[in-house]
């Protein structure tokens, strides 16, 4: 296993250690079950689920640093885990072997000035996780449950070691379903195309709002339907809809959550 991180002197939240997700990292804690809520203790964990585009990462990031509290991004695992099985190759229709390349994975996340930075390896692979064919090949890898396994373990893991926000799809429902803090955030389809599109514009990029529209709704469809982990709101979690709420206001509404029951 590689040495240390290219990142090891840059700032995370409030540290100066570079987090590492690995299954072999040396600051691993007990292993447990997936899918089975051995996690009995209620946990300083502010789980966010939602569809694409609700604003998830970005308030959950901001959410993360008000708080002072580690931030998570489970979708830029399930992105580097098709990014690393697709570089290696291997067949994206065979379950066992996306099993076996995300175990071999030496995944590093890191936050650099409030900025996710994503290593497999020594490689730098933020950007190229978000890439069209990542996201139109990731559903593969998140249906396939020995790879869901394999990185809940290292989500449990990770916000077994400090306060985390954590965002993905089954972050209340399966990962942390004894968080202290459950959100489930949501918007209009037409408010979340239009915020993925002012995105994608922010990087130069012009897309066709009907196009987005569904592909997002597609994405949707998939991550609610699919047998292992489907999206959906934890009975426990509250749910935010953001559509006509500020970036602000959004985070507000969660830290103000959290201090209420603080
Ligand atoms: O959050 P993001 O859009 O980057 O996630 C990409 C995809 O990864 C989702 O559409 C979903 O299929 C998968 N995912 C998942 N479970 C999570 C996080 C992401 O299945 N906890």
């Amino acid at each position: 296993m590689l040495g240390l991180p290219a990142y090891a002197d840059e700032k995370v939240s409030g540290s100066t250690r570079d987090r590492r997700i690995s299954r072999s990292s040396p600051l691993s804690i007990r292993r447990r079950g997936f899918g089975n809520p051995v996690c009995s203790q209620i946990t300083d964990i502010v789980a966010i689920d939602g569809p694409v585009g609700a604003g998830k990462s970005s308030v959950g990031r901001r959410v993360a640093e008000r708080l002072g509290f580690a931030y998570l991004d489970t979708g830029a695992m399930y992105r580097a885990a098709t990014w690393w099985a697709i570089e290696n190759g291997t067949d994206l229709d065979n379950p066992e072997a996306l099993t076996a390349i995300t175990q071999s994975m030496p995944l590093y996340m890191s936050d650099c000035n409030g900025e996710l930075r994503v290593r497999v390896g020594e490689q730098d692979i933020t950007e190229a996780i978000r890439t069209p064919e990542i996201t139109r090949q990731i559903c593969k890898l998140a249906h396939a449950l020995g790879v869901r396994e394999h990185l809940v373990r290292l989500q449990r893991e990770f916000s077994a070691r400090q306060p985390t926000v954590a965002d993905g799809r089954d972050m209340g429902s399966v990962v942390f379903p004894k968080a202290r803090w459950k959100i489930y955030l949501d918007a209009s389809l037409e408010e979340r195309a239009r915020r993925r599109a002012a995105q994608f514009a922010e990087k130069g990029l012009q897309v066709e709002l009907a196009e987005l529209t569904r592909d997002i709704e597609e994405r949707d469809r998939k991550d609610m339907t699919r047998a292992v982990s489907p999206l959906r709101k934890a009975p426990d979690a509250r749910v935010l809809d953001t559509t006509q709420l500020t970036f602000d206001r959004s985070v507000d509404a969660i830290v103000d959550f959290v201090r209420e029951v603080l």
